[in-house]
């Protein structure tokens, strides 16, 4: 069993962050989206890994991720020239990929579950391919499917206007070889693109066995704001272990869970988890309150913040509103010279420079 994960596509709804770097880079408690989908599939015991990377992002994202070793995997790039879709992925994948069955994994995904069990059953019942769903409120965003009452996918249809059904196709797939020939026999969609909905189609109209798994646990598709803020909550919530490793002086207040890296520097401030502050950092007169995630070598002074995700080496200077819901680029700097009266909210891109004067 091998697995494909793709980190390539514009990440056009994360712009103006995905102008500078991968959508699957933007960390989530300061990790990239990415290593979390290699911890799973490692953690169900796959370690033979293709990543397809983009023209644009794919050296940061093989300079970051590395070739495997600090996930146990070996892990070997795969360049997509075009975002050409879901199934060309695939199909340029095939030497890597071989003869082998494979879970394919969108990296910019995130689930609650283990992948064991969803690989136990595929295994078992010896399947041409299996499917992951899960209701949604928005399924004309998603690839929809239509299934009997025996789980037995019927249909499927990628984004449609008028939904069959509020299942979506959570961006987990399980196939054998058998979706190679599938992909043979597919063209390219109005939207100029070959879709792994209409390659599984093919196999649903060849008699193939294609099976859907419901998935219970949270899923998350990291792809825009509020989600990436969703995602941040719901990991420091489940996962953050509090460890403080920085320097805090006397009057800082530490309460709940609360992760600071080392090197950094905390003074006059209460930091309120689950929140984590990554390495050499300098927190100065602030509040920080929960679902905060501040990436390494950020400077915030004079700052009040909840629910926020600040990428390394970001600056907040002086603003004494509370910003809430907000994603700031990479050394972005944010900095105000009076007070103002009202919660701000923003999604500042990498290199910014926000002044409130
Ligand atoms: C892709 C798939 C879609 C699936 C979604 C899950 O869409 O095409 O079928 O439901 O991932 O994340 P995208 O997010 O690339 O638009």
């Amino acid at each position: 069993m091998k697995a494909l994960i793709l980190s390539g596509g514009k990440g056009t709804r994360l712009r103006p962050l995905t102008y500078t770097g991968a959508k699957q880079l933007v960390p989530v408690a300061n990790k990239p989206i990415l290593w979390y989908g290699i911890e799973r599939i490692v953690a169900a015991g796959i370690t033979d890994i293709g990543i397809i990377i983009s023209p644009e992002t794919g050296a940061e994202v093989q300079a970051k991720t590395g070739d495997g070793d600090r996930f146990g995997a070996r892990i070997t790039y795969i360049l997509q020239e075009q975002p050409a879709g879901l199934a060309h992925a695939v199909q340029i994948a095939q030497p890597f990929l071989e003869d082998a069955p494979f879970i394919m994994y969108l990296g910019d995904n995130l689930i609650q579950n283990n992948l064991d069990p969803f690989l136990d059953t595929f295994k078992a019942q010896n399947l041409d391919a299996m499917i992951l769903l899960r209701p949604v409120a928005n399924p004309s965003a998603f690839g929809v499917a239509k299934v009997d009452e025996k789980g037995r996918v019927l249909y499927l249809v990628e984004k449609p206007q008028v939904p069959p059904s509020n299942l979506a196709l959570v961006g987990i797939y399980f196939f054998d070889r058998s979706i190679h020939h599938a992909i043979a026999c597919i063209h390219p969609s109005k939207r100029g693109e070959l879709e792994i909905t209409d390659a599984i189609q093919c196999l649903i109209d060849q008699q193939k066995s294609v099976e859907a798994c419901q998935l219970e646990g949270w899923w998350l598709d990291t792809g825009k704001k509020d989600d990436l803020l969703s995602a941040n909550q719901i990991i420091l919530d489940s996962y953050l272990v509090g460890s403080v490793q920085g320097q805090l002086d006397d009057q800082t207040q530490i309460i709940g869970r609360v992760e600071i890296g080392e090197g950094s520097k905390v003074v006059n401030s209460t930091i309120r988890g689950p929140a984590i502050i990554g390495r050499d950092c300098h927190i100065e007169n602030c509040f920080i309150g929960p679902y905060s995630s501040i990436g390494d070598c950020s400077i915030l002074i004079d700052a009040d913040l909840e629910h926020s995700v600040i990428l390394q080496g970001a600056q907040v200077v002086g603003i004494h509103q509370r910003i809430v819901d907000s994603l700031i680029g990479q050394r972005a700097q944010l900095t105000a010279a009076h007070r103002r009266p009202k919660a701000l909210r923003f999604m500042i891109g990498d290199d910014c420079h926000v002044e409130l004067t």
